[in-house]
């Protein structure tokens, strides 16, 4: 959970509690990640993921009517609107060099499929790749790129999708299916392991995707109000109030992700373009402006479906309490059937 939720104190917590935490790369240096991969192997040995954004390239255009629009909401919070930068990759090559160099038990991609080449650099030093699909097409170019096991996402999911491109015609971006029917379809093109996420929040929706085909389920939205997850104070009493719907919207990055709906989603969701990054780096400073004056109004409130479930309770604790209802529900649902 790139942006601030996910730490390393978040990853080692779960992962010593018997889950896989993941470093969220997206936005960060090479640098900056291998601080956080040193931080985490100062709090424990367990294994661990990290997780990397692809998708940079988008073809140049026009976004001068999106930033006018978004000028007075800037002047509101008294902040400047940043600049478009095309050339922006995310660091990429200097993220995958590092991971190549000081090897990490599994990475993850999002927003588009590597190249079979990173595939195999990252193999070569004994990693584990797994890639994120959000359809049965995807899922066959991640399988024909050499991927060890595909990442499952439905439309339930918190946060951006991760479909390979971003079709700007359709609100999702691409097709939308949901976690179940995504599993299944996708189990149909490829005999790679699946991991389920989207709108999992209890541990009987583990057993329901395990029951499904997947090999393991993972979680975003469950984890926010962990103590030792970053999430903005803000954020986090917006998901305690559970008072929202969540959303798809390109409104805050340029590419759709899901989150708790707010005025400046009601107010720019429908005029804004696809272009990922560039309007995330334009809305950065009104966001973070936002963030300072504890308005949730003009902050990226990302969650899924089922946010309003999410407890708030130690990742030990909260992985302990999902395995618990996992097995129960698992245990329930044989019996219902007579074996
Ligand atoms: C706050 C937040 C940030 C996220 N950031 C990332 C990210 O950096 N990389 C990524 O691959 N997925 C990211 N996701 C999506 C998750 O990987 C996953 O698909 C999603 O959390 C599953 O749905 P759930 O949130 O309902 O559990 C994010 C999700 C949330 C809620």
């Amino acid at each position: 959970m790139a942006g601030g939720p996910s730490t390393p104190a978040l990853a080692a917590a779960v992962s010593d509690a018997g889950g896989l935490g993941f470093l969220a790369a997206g936005y960060l240096t090479a640098e900056a990640l291998g601080s956080q991969i040193d931080e985490f192997r100062k709090l424990t040995d367990a294994p661990f993921g990290v997780n990397l954004f692809l998708g940079a390239g988008t073809p140049e255009r026009d976004l001068s009517a999106y930033v006018r629009r978004l000028q007075p909401e800037a002047e509101r919070y008294g902040a400047t609107l940043g600049t478009p930068d095309w050339a922006d990759d995310d660091h990429y090559p200097a993220k995958l060099d590092l991971l190549v160099g000081r090897p990490v038990p599994v990475v993850s991609f999002t927003f588009g499929c590597p190249a079979a080449e990173d595939v195999r650099r990252l193999q070569a030093v004994g990693t584990e790749v797994l890639i994120t699909v959000t359809t049965p097409a995807e899922a066959a170019t991640a399988t024909a790129a050499g991927a060890d096991a595909l990442v499952v996402q439905g439309f339930e999911a918190g946060g951006h999708r991760g479909a390979f491109i971003d079709q700007q015609d359709l609100p999702g971006g691409g097709p939308l299916y949901g976690l179940l029917a995504a599993l299944r379809l996708i189990a149909g093109t490829t005999d790679l392991p699946l991991i389920a996420a989207g709108g999992l929040v209890h541990g009987a929706d583990i057993a329901a995707v395990l029951a499904g085909g997947a090999v393991a389920a993972q979680l975003g939205t469950a984890f926010l109000r962990c103590p030792e997850a970053g999430t903005q104070p803000a954020q986090r009493k917006a998901l305690a109030a559970a008072d929202r719907d969540t959303d798809l919207t390109r409104a805050f990055s340029g590419r759709p992700a899901r989150g708790l709906v707010n005025r400046f989603m009601d107010e720019n969701s429908a005029e804004a373009p696809s272009a990922y990054p560039q309007i995330h780096q334009i809305t950065r400073p009104l966001r973070a402006a936002a963030a300072k004056q504890q308005d949730p109004e003009a902050m990226s409130l990302w969650a899924g479906q089922t946010y309003s479930l999410a407890p708030e309770l130690p990742a030990a604790e909260l992985i302990a309490r999902l395995t618990a209802e996992c097995g129960d529900a698992l245990l329930k649902a044989t019996r219902r059937i007579g074996m």
